[in-house]
């Protein structure tokens, strides 16, 4: 298993706030990787400059070896870098599928028309949306919605998917739904970096986990490991997050 996703000593500065100090840590070919850490940890700064949104200050990311560092965020998706959101945003006057094929075409533009509707049928069966492919997006449950969301980011046909706390708002039951389908996303060949409030659905997903406490890596290892770590405790007691 080589490493799809490298992140080389990256930092981020927001004015007189150091968001992200010098953070090295990779995504294995296959892997599920959880980033976790208190409020203000520096993880979504973290996935705004693994998708493009951000630029780092300093150091260097590689995708599947190649330096992506200063590609925009359409280069990365069509390279095949997905993200989905925590706030979905579909387009609600369309249909599922509608919306999916909007996904597909701008993931993989030279992608022909015929391919990109057949991909989209797989990604309705994938994520369970096959009965609701026409209806609109606008009128979807939030479960639904965050199929979509997750449907959307896969019909750019990623090799490597960056999740936002999408489980935000569910409800356990639902919850463990979305893992049951990230853990099908994963089977089907994505390597899956994910930020999550929710620690159940760490333990449940993660292979790994990294933990992040005011813009640094402070430990990394197996949930049962981490979760154990002193400095890790220390972090999210000190902060009641
Ligand atoms: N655009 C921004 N401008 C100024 N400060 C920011 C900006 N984005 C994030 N920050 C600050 O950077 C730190 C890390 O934020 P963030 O990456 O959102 O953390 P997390 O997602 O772990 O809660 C926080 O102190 C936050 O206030
Ligand atoms: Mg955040």
């Amino acid at each position: 298993m080589g490493k799809v996703l490298e992140v080389i000593r990256v930092s981020k500065r927001f004015l007189g706030l150091q968001a992200l100090k010098e953070v090295s840590l990779h995504l294995e070919e296959g892997e599920i990787l959880a980033v976790i850490g208190p409020n203000g940890a520096g993880k979504s700064t973290l996935l705004n400059l693994l998708s493009g949104l951000l630029r780092p200050d300093s150091g260097r990311i590689l995708f599947q070896g190649q330096d992506i560092t200063h590609l925009p965020p359409e280069a990365r998706t069509h390279l095949g870098l997905g993200r989905a959101f925590q706030i979905v945003q579909p387009l609600p006057e369309l249909t599922v599928r509608e919306n999916l094929l909007v996904g597909a075409r701008f993931g993989k533009p030279q992608v022909r028309q015929k391919e990109a509707e057949a991909w989209v049928e797989e990604v309705l069966r994938l994520t369970g949306l096959e009965r609701r492919a026409e209806a609109l997006a606008g009128e979807l449950t939030l479960l639904e919605d965050k199929r979509l969301e997750l449907a959307r980011a896969l019909a750019t046909r990623p090799r490597v998917l960056l999740l936002d706390e999408v489980m935000a708002g569910l409800r356990p039951k639902e919850a463990e739904e979305a893992v049951a389908l990230v853990r099908r996303i994963r089977d089907a060949g994505v390597s899956i970096l994910f930020i999550e409030h929710l620690m159940p659905v760490v333990r449940a997903l993660a292979d790994r986990v990294v933990v992040l406490d005011y813009g640094e890596v402070i430990a990394e290892g197996t949930y049962e490991k981490v979760a154990q770590d002193q400095r890790v405790r220390e972090a999210y007691l000190g902060r009641g997050a």
